[in-house]
């Protein structure tokens, strides 16, 4: 009988460039012949792609963003994460949980315990088993934004104050869950990055 698979999630503030990482990560994993589920939030199904598309153009309440970003990931738990889990596969997810805790908490300042409230609901125990936290400074961030990004969304276009008070809740994430979170330094060179990922990522 199969086992439970793995869940791996990726988060960082905007320009981190973990998005580049994830899609390495991925393919990496499947050269090693794993049965591998690449997917992101918000999205990751019809319904919670559509959800984001209105979440990164849209303006609307700090309250709403949090129940549309939550909705997305019900939805994407029950019909992407929790059967892939189930059948074995790993799950490399681009952001999860912790980044309605860094964005919507500390970003827009909702309660964390409104946000702790909301997970208990929708999310339940289902933590990742790894998450690879990009960390770099806001104003480096910010400038590879401007040079890849023609055309910013929403959360693109906020200042370096929000950015800074999102990086400070992903570390302070980080601290509280080391076993959980290891912080990669994102200005290192990508081939340095997946020497890292390498090594840290459980494969037994
Ligand atoms: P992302 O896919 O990382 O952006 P991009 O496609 O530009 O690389 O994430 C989209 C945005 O959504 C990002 O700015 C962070 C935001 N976000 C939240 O605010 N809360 C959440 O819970 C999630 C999952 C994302």
């Amino acid at each position: 009988m199969t086992g439970r698979g793995r869940f791996i999630t990726f988060e960082g503030i905007d320009g981190a460039g973990k998005s580049t990482q994830h899609q390495w990560l991925i393919e990496h994993l499947r050269k090693q012949g794993r049965d591998v589920v690449a997917t992101r939030e918000p999205g990751g199904t019809p319904l919670g792609e559509k959800l984001r598309a209105v979440l990164l153009s849209e303006s609307m309440h700090l309250e709403t963003e949090a129940l549309l970003m939550f909705a997305a990931r019900r939805e994407h738990i029950e019909l992407v994460i929790e059967p892939a889990l189930a059948r074995g596969a790993w799950v490399v997810c681009d952001r999860f949980v912790d980044a309605s805790m860094a964005y919507q908490g500390g970003g827009r300042g909702l309660a964390l315990s409104r946000l702790a409230e909301l997970a208990d609901w929708t999310v339940g125990d289902l933590l990742p088993d790894q998450t690879f936290l990009f960390d770099l400074p806001v104003g480096i961030a910010l400038q590879r934004l401007q040079s890849a990004t023609q055309s910013p969304d929403r959360f693109e276009r906020e200042q370096v104050d929000f950015f800074e008070r999102v990086r400070a809740s992903y570390l302070d994430i980080a601290r509280k869950s080391p076993h959980r979170v290891c912080v990669i330094d994102a200005c290192l060179s990508q081939p340095e990055i997946q020497v890292i990922l390498k090594e840290l990522v459980i494969t037994n």
